[in-house]
């Protein structure tokens, strides 16, 4: 068997980290593509130097650009290394654009297609993301979904039960795995004069909510209304494509910390120790629900409705006003919730399911 690991944004380094180590440990044929969807050095090799994962053999440097430009050149790059390499199995992770190319181009060429967190929708079409996991989940042959919930959408979809696989979210074997180190190896806490429990942290950078300036303008008011009522600093390490939009429609606020996104380990800790965290990201929606820190969201759906329904996580949409009373509702919360999520095992569970089955062949 020989695995193929398809990689290009930040969230898909992170939960890809544990398939990874489970393949080093393991000693088994596998090579990383990475598509260089995301290239800057804070979006990119700081997670791969942090997690400690080998190099990708393949890095396609395609950056950034339009979606059908950024999505046609991945096709083609990933193409031509699948072309050369003939692995047995292509892994790809979550929703983006490296996604739903690295599943096209595998597909296309009759290579089996894995698809790490499948199942997922948040029924609004208009996300990118959201035709990504529809169109990559229809063309995978193994696909691992987290949750019972995630498996019995693919099942109403019509995807057949043989190629469904519950394994949890790797999300949880990355925070299982890097929270120690990350307590023993940094200390924004401290570099950022913060104290535990006394500030908010945000993240925001989805299309629909930063490329539309009503939106974006909305989550900034509202954060500011939250900064105020609890008189508590707002940290938010920003996204490259929010921090651009900010600039293009000259929006800005004084009471809240702006700073570069951070590296993986200070961001655990700085999600372990908010007193709560306001975000747009899927991947936040989960770790904070593993943290056992109470979460609001900033959108007006959520293909990640296990967090809303263990109770750490409530949506809030863009309207400030909105925003300030949810997140007094949650502070108000008992953080007594079951993550969702799985074990921590799901990396292991993923490598032992391919294992056994190409090994049968
Ligand atoms: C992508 C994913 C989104 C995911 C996010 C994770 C798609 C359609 N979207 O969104 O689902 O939540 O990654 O962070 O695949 N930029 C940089 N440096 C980088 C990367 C991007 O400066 O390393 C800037 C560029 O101005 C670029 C913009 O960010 O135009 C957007 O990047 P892009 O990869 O198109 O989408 P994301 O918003 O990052
Ligand atoms: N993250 C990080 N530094 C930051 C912001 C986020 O390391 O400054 C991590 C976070 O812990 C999570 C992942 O990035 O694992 C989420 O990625 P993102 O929000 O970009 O994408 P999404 O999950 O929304 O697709």
């Amino acid at each position: 068997m020989k695995i193929c690991i398809i990689l290009g944004t930040r969230p898909e380094i992170i939960k890809m980290s544990p398939i990874i180590r489970e393949c080093e440990r393991k000693g088994l044929d596998y090579f990383i593509l990475h598509t260089g969807q995301h290239y800057s050095y804070n979006m990119d090799k700081v997670f791969f130097e942090q997690l400690e994962l080998p190099e990708a053999k393949y890095n396609l440097d395609v950056g950034s650009g339009s979606h059908g430009e950024q999505t046609g050149k991945i096709l083609m790059g990933i193409e031509k290394v699948l072309q050369k390499e003939k692995p047995s199995i292509v892994l790809i992770e979550g929703d983006t654009n490296t996604v739903l190319a690295g599943a096209l181009a595998a597909t296309k060429l009759h290579i089996k297609v894995g698809h790490v967190e499948a199942g997922l929708r948040s029924y609004d079409r208009d996300m990118p993301e959201e035709i990504n996991r529809i169109l990559a989940d229809h063309c995978s042959d193994y696909l691992f979904a987290p949750t019972e919930k995630s498996k019995e959408i693919l099942l109403h979809e019509g995807v057949k039960k043989e190629k469904i696989f519950v394994t949890g979210n790797t999300v949880v074997d990355a925070v299982y795995q890097n929270l120690k180190i990350s307590e023993e190896k940094v200390n924004p806490l401290n570099e950022m004069g913060l104290e535990k429990k006394q500030y908010f942290l945000t993240t925001a950078h989805r299309q629909e909510n930063v490329d539309d300036k009503k939106r974006f303008e909305g989550i900034l008011n509202g954060l500011q209304l939250v900064a105020n009522e609890f008189n508590m600093p707002v940290i938010y390490p920003i996204h490259p494509r929010a921090r651009k939009m900010m600039n293009k429609f000259g929006l800005n606020t004084n009471s809240l910390q702006f700073m570069e996104p951070v590296d993986y380990l200070s961001f655990l800790q700085l999600e372990a120790n908010a007193k709560l965290v306001l975000t747009d990201s899927g991947g936040v929606q989960e770790e904070t629900c593993v943290l056992k820190v109470p979460c609001v969201t900033l959108r007006d759906n959520t293909e990640r409705p296990e967090t809303l329904e263990a109770g750490s996580n409530m949506l809030a949409g863009t309207n400030p006003d909105t925003i300030l009373n949810v997140t007094k509702e949650m502070i108000g919360r008992n953080n007594n919730w079951e993550n969702p999520f799985g074990d921590g095992k799901a990396g292991e569970r993923i490598v032992e399911i391919l294992n056994e089955y190409f090994n049968q062949r």
